[in-house]
């Protein structure tokens, strides 16, 4: 076991789906016992910048707790918790904000995207921006720092995130002496970023998503929708750029995946695929599934669950906000 944390968390702005599972929640399940402390975490506050809907938030918070509770999350050993009720982190996003460079939020690829393109659309740059979207990288920054994590594991459209938060610490400890701990994104490199139903990245923002926990039934329905191309089933295949082959590996065996690049050069129907994709999707969720609706169910024990893991997380994370705020003759 290395002496070392680990932390993460997945936005709660819509139901967790399989690109969350595969980028985040299933690494970080994985890891739990790996470390000498795990902390995963419900950044509700996050969920401000894209949802203004107080009731979904709500349901995406449940739900988002009962996808990590049911995967697997040993909460006797990793601390889980929801980012509003660790007040620290707030605090200790302030502080730095103060010493985060301008430049380097405007190069973050969040801001920057819908920053151009307003622009092609001749807009003002800053149209419908919030502070809040801007400042994002700074409380992602905090949740990090607040634990002096040292591993980060997310998908990689994150690791900018992850090395801004770097970047803040490095420039922390030059000005104000050694506090905080340089994290490191922890990607699973097996894994490319899982598209969605229509080929693009799976994103809540796409609407192109198969959530986690669905009957077999719905499962399959969605898979069926998978837009492939028109190629006759006889046809070789490329595995390159194919929605359906990339999901495949991420849930197979590398001997399953080897065996199913077999069958794409011989040519096999899309319809195949996509039963073969079913079966083992459907194999490795299907035990938590149950788990699930019983969360979900019963959302005073998720809570219960959650105020519990924020009490430990807050013993951690207080020492060393007080630690930062000497360090900047706060105290
Ligand atoms: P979304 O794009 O749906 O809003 P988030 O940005 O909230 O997803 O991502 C939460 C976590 O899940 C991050 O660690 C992210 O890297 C990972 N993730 C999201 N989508 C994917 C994907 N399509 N493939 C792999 N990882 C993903
Ligand atoms: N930005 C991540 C997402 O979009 C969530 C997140 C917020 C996070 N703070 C974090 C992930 C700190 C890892 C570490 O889902």
């Amino acid at each position: 076991m290395q002496n070392k944390i680990i932390l993460t968390g997945v936005t709660p702005s819509g139901i967790p789906h399989l690109g969350n599972y595969v980028g985040a929640i299933r690494p970080a399940i994985q890891s739990q016992y790996d470390y000498q402390q795990a902390l995963y975490f419900i950044p509700d506050y996050h969920s401000l910048i894209k949802l203004q809907d107080a009731k979904l938030r709500q349901h995406y918070i449940l739900h988002n707790a009962a996808t990590w509770l049911a995967l697997g999350l040993d909460t006797d050993k990793t601390i889980f918790y929801r980012q509003s009720q660790v007040p620290e982190i707030t605090e200790l996003a302030w502080i730095l904000s103060t010493i985060t460079a301008k430049g380097l939020l405007n190069r973050a690829h969040a801001y920057k995207d819908l920053a151009a393109k307003n622009l092609e659309q001749n807009e003002d740059p800053d149209a419908g921006i919030s502070m809040g979207l801007f400042n994002y990288p700074v409380l992602m920054a905090a949740d990090i720092l607040a634990f002096n994590a040292h591993y980060v594991p997310v998908g990689k459209d994150q690791i900018q995130h992850i090395e801004i938060a770097r970047d803040i610490a490095m420039r922390f400890n030059h000005i104000y002496g050694e506090t905080f701990v340089l994290p490191e994104a922890v990607i699973d490199e097996k894994v490319e970023t899982l598209p969605g139903l229509d080929g693009r990245k799976m994103s809540k923002s796409y609407q192109n998503t198969i959530p986690i926990f669905l009957s077999s039934k719905d499962l399959r329905k969605l898979i069926m929708k998978i837009t492939t191309n028109s190629q006759t089933p006889e046809e070789p295949k490329s595995t390159e750029n194919c929605t359906l082959f990339t999901l495949y590996q991420a849930f197979a065996k590398p001997e399953q995946t080897t065996a199913l690049a077999k069958r794409y050069a011989a040519g096999i129907g899309w319809g195949e695929v996509k039963q073969m994709l079913f079966e083992l999707i459907d194999q490795e969720l299907s035990t938590a599934r149950e788990r699930y609706d019983h969360y979900v169910a019963h959302s005073a024990l998720v809570e219960e669950i959650l105020a519990e893991g924020a009490k430990k997380a807050r013993s951690i994370a207080a020492p060393i906000l007080k630690l930062a705020k000497e360090k900047a003759g706060l105290l």
